[in-house]
């Protein structure tokens, strides 16, 4: 056993689950052998317990650090902050300076709320939508977060929300009385919209769906969206909490000319640090002021100030067109390298945010190799790729050949080679009980 190992073990003791976030627990990767822990991340590189380097080409830390691990200018003010004073009884400057500069960037919008977390920016929303709105029902399309108004709609059926990112997401502990409050669809689906808006009509508060994620978004399923809404006095709510700031600085719904009464940022908008913002129309945002929306730590200084460095960088080196010529090239290599070696793989993502699929009969299977493989070359790394500024050109050139000798492994292996390469242990898909 590792440090890496020992210290997880306790933790499953310790922590139900063994951590916070269902996608950094070892077992999405490579169960008993993953990494589990850093001691030190800069740029893209990371520091395990033991000392071991290894590059993250893998997820940016969970899609937040678009520029890279401690970034040194994110850091130098976040510093300041730190000494000047990153809580006091008063407010800060700094969340209002963003507010500006976050309604700058969205011309369509023209006030803003703030919380630390996406889920929890979801959840003010909703509760915007409903309050606004004085109804109950909001159909969505995609991965929203952990809380009540999102996992209820499990409370149907175990399977509602499989097909939106994360297979399985149990409804236990929400009350039954919210079922059928939160019904899904699915993205780019036209008629199958048209069919829920005509069944709820008249009850909808909200439509909720992440901007893009695979495909771009069809212009006809956003019109069909945005008329409803329109006609309804329904709030159309886009998610842009991991879609945000990878294609453009602010929303992908600009690229895309979708005009949402209420738009939701978190992850690339602070670089690592807790920010989160609800960005809306007047009209709709004032409804926060008839609900009670508000928590001491949505007030601190380090978020707002995080969040206002990230964002002047981004604008000055364009960094979104760097993380969509990062993501082609990581694209284009996993295509190329898998034709060499006559692995079935499809890709699918938009650059910044790109993941493939091993079209095998078990490729959870495959997927655990390539982890482990990839890891014995230094890499984090697995069926999936956010680009970050800090990836140049000869890290994922030396990504490129570790691909390159892991398919050329990997396309000779059988079944039961490669279950005894990984000691039987098969990565989990979603949510699961630990044991
Ligand atoms: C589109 C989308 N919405 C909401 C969330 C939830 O954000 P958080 O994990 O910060 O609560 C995520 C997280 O992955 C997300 O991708």
């Amino acid at each position: 056993m590792t440090k890496n190992q020992d210290l997880y073990s306790e933790a499953k003791k310790l922590i139900p689950g063994g951590t916070q976030l269902l996608s950094k627990r070892p077992e999405m990767f490579l169960p008993n052998e993953w990494v589990n822990y850093y001691t030190e991340a800069k740029g893209c590189e990371v520091f395990d317990l033991e000392g071991r380097k290894y590059t993250d080409m893998i997820s940016a830390g969970i899609g937040t650090c678009a520029l890279g691990f401690a970034d040194d200018d994110v850091n130098a003010v976040v510093k300041k902050a730190v000494d000047r004073g990153s809580m006091s009884s008063l407010n800060c400057c700094e969340e209002v300076e963003l507010a500006r500069l976050l309604t700058d960037l969205h011309p369509w919008s023209e006030m803003v709320r703030f919380t630390r977390c996406g889920g929890e920016a979801l959840s003010v929303a909703v509760r915007i939508a409903r309050a606004f709105s004085g109804k109950d029902k909001v159909l969505f399309c995609g991965y929203h977060g952990w809380h009540d108004w999102y996992i209820s709609s499990n409370l149907a059926s175990d399977k509602s929300l499989d097909g939106h990112l994360l297979p399985g997401l149990k409804p236990s502990g929400i009350p039954r009385q919210l079922l059928g409050t939160s019904v899904p669809f699915n993205y780019n689906n036209v008629e199958e919209f048209l069919e829920l808006s005509k069944k709820y009509e008249d009850d909808v508060a909200a439509v909720v769906l992440e901007t893009v994620r695979n495909s771009p978004p069809n212009k006809d399923f956003i019109d069909a969206i945005r008329k409803f809404t329109a006609e309804k006095s329904a709030v159309f709510i886009v998610d842009e909490v991991t879609s945000g700031f990878r294609l453009n600085v602010g929303g992908a719904h600009l690229i895309y000319n979708i005009e949402p009464d209420i738009a939701v940022f978190a992850k690339a908008m602070s670089n690592g640090y807790p920010m989160a913002a609800v960005v809306g129309k007047r009209k709709v945002m004032q409804a926060a002021q008839d609900s009670f929306i508000s928590s001491t730590y949505w007030t601190e200084r380090i978020g707002p100030t995080a969040a206002l460095a990230t964002i002047e960088k981004m604008k000055a080196l364009d960094v979104p067109a760097h993380l969509v010529k990062a993501g082609k090239a990581v694209q284009d290599l996993w295509k190329e390298k898998a034709d060499k070696y006559g692995i079935q793989i499809a890709v699918e993502g938009i650059y910044p945010l790109g993941h493939f699929q091993f079209l095998a009969d078990n490729p959870l299977l495959y997927k655990t190799v390539f982890t482990k493989f990839m890891l014995s070359h230094g890499f984090l790394a697995s069926t999936l790729y956010y680009a970050s500024y800090a990836h140049k050109d000869n890290h994922i050139q030396g990504y490129a050949d570790a691909v390159d000798e892991t398919f050329s492994k990997m396309c000779s292996m059988s079944g039961s080679e490669m279950m005894s390469f990984i000691n039987g242990n098969i990565c989990h898909s979603g949510f699961k009980r630990l044991n």
